[in-house]
């Protein structure tokens, strides 16, 4: 018989109860850079998942490119995700970490008065909420090569935070437009030191993270999100198939938990021609588990892991309107619409419940 979704899954050493993951989903509403008692309850609610993974983290105070986002790189913080890691644990449920570097997605309004940084000073499209308003993204500095190291250290360090914090594991954000992204694709990465030009210096920067942070934690406990058919944040490549191919083929070599693979979207579709579906293409490259991501359902999520091209299936929108969304899904039950009104909170306040911990159970 073909696996499904509800079929419990050894993900290198978490024994995961079935191959529903929720997907990493940033929600603004830490106290200040400090993981909250709402967060923890937020997540224990949905703690029914084979696998959560938290919204992304910044692993240094530079690291940072939004407001009541948190991180993992001082004593405080650490005790707030250990509120959530001993509540999501207490539910019998497993949670990784998403270790996280903004780049050049950020503004010096959010990085006291500092630039932000990225392998090269040009500036991703978009917009920003900072504490003096929504602004343009500003172009970043071009990192030194002796810059690299630090982050490539602050990787590492805020592994070894996530693993004190009493997580099952990391998953490293190597994906959205953000800075391992930035040096991977060319459209960002114009450097010409090591870390820049062909495939193999853009993809050093991703593969000597993983390095690091492997020699801290085992691999089977490191996962690691990759988007190909991204363009947000004006992200582009002038060979996405080449450049995706030499980085999937290379993570073979670390026994990693996961490569968390997301599919294009809506916007990436319209935007200009993307590898679509992604799937397919990057599945006989990798030995080991995939999640595959982006606007799956029920059944198509069981098609996925039956054809044998995933492992696992993770539900972002889903699993953010639904607390018990394995239990729909056994029951064939309606989900709960997400408001996107209220995907973003703005800190620890007296509304952060709305559209956070105040969606129906069955
Ligand atoms: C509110 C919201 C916040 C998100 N924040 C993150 C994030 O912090 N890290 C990340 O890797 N992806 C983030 N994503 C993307 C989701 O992980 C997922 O890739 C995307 O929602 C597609 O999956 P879905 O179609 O099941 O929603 C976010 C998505 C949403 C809706």
């Amino acid at each position: 018989m073909n696996s499904n979704l509800f079929d419990s899954f050894q993900l290198g050493s978490n024994n995961l109860d079935n191959r529903v993951v929720m997907a990493p989903m940033t929600r603004l509403r830490a106290d200040g850079t400090i993981p909250t008692q709402l967060m923890a309850e937020y997540y224990a609610q949905r703690a029914t998942a084979g696998l959560i993974i938290t919204e992304c983290t910044m692993i240094s105070p530079l690291s940072q490119g939004y407001m009541n986002v948190p991180g993992i790189y001082n004593e405080e913080q650490i005790q707030g995700w250990k509120l959530v890691t001993n509540a999501v644990h207490a539910q019998g449920g497993k949670i990784f970490l998403q270790i996280w570097h903004s780049g050049r997605v950020a503004h010096s309004a959010l990085l006291n008065g500092e630039k932000p940084v990225a392998p090269s000073a040009i500036a991703a499209t978009g917009q920003l909420h900072t504490p003096i308003g929504k602004v343009e993204i500003e172009t970043p500095h071009a990192l030194e090569t002796s810059e690299i190291s630090e982050i490539i250290a602050q990787f590492r360090q805020a592994t070894v935070n996530a693993k004190q914090a009493g997580f099952d594991g990391v998953e490293l954000h190597g994906a959205f437009g953000y800075l391992i992204d930035q040096f991977l694709q060319d459209g960002s990465n114009q450097r010409q030191d090591k870390y820049g030009g062909s495939i193999e210096n853009r993809a050093r920067f991703l593969l000597e993270v993983v390095e690091a942070v492997t020699q801290v934690w085992r691999g089977d406990c490191i996962g690691i999100k990759l988007s190909p058919s991204n363009t947000f944040y004006g992200m582009v490549d002038s060979d996405p198939q080449a450049t995706f191919s030499y980085v999937i083929k290379a993570l073979n070599n670390f026994n990693l938990a996961y490569i968390h693979l997301m599919e294009a979207n809506e916007v990436d579709l319209k935007t200009r021609q993307v590898i679509d579906p992604v799937l397919p293409i990057f599945r006989p490259l990798y030995q080991g588990n995939i999640i595959t991501n982006g606007g799956y359902n029920k059944e198509t999520g069981n098609s996925a892991i039956a054809s044998g091209n995933a492992e696992l299936v993770s539900y972002g929108r889903p699993y953010l309107a639904n607390p018990d969304l394995v239990k729909r899904f056994v029951a064939n039950a309606p989900l709960n619409e997400p408001d996107p009104r209220t995907f973003y909170g703005r800190g620890d306040t007296e509304n952060a419940k709305v559209g956070y911990t105040d969606y129906s159970f069955l």
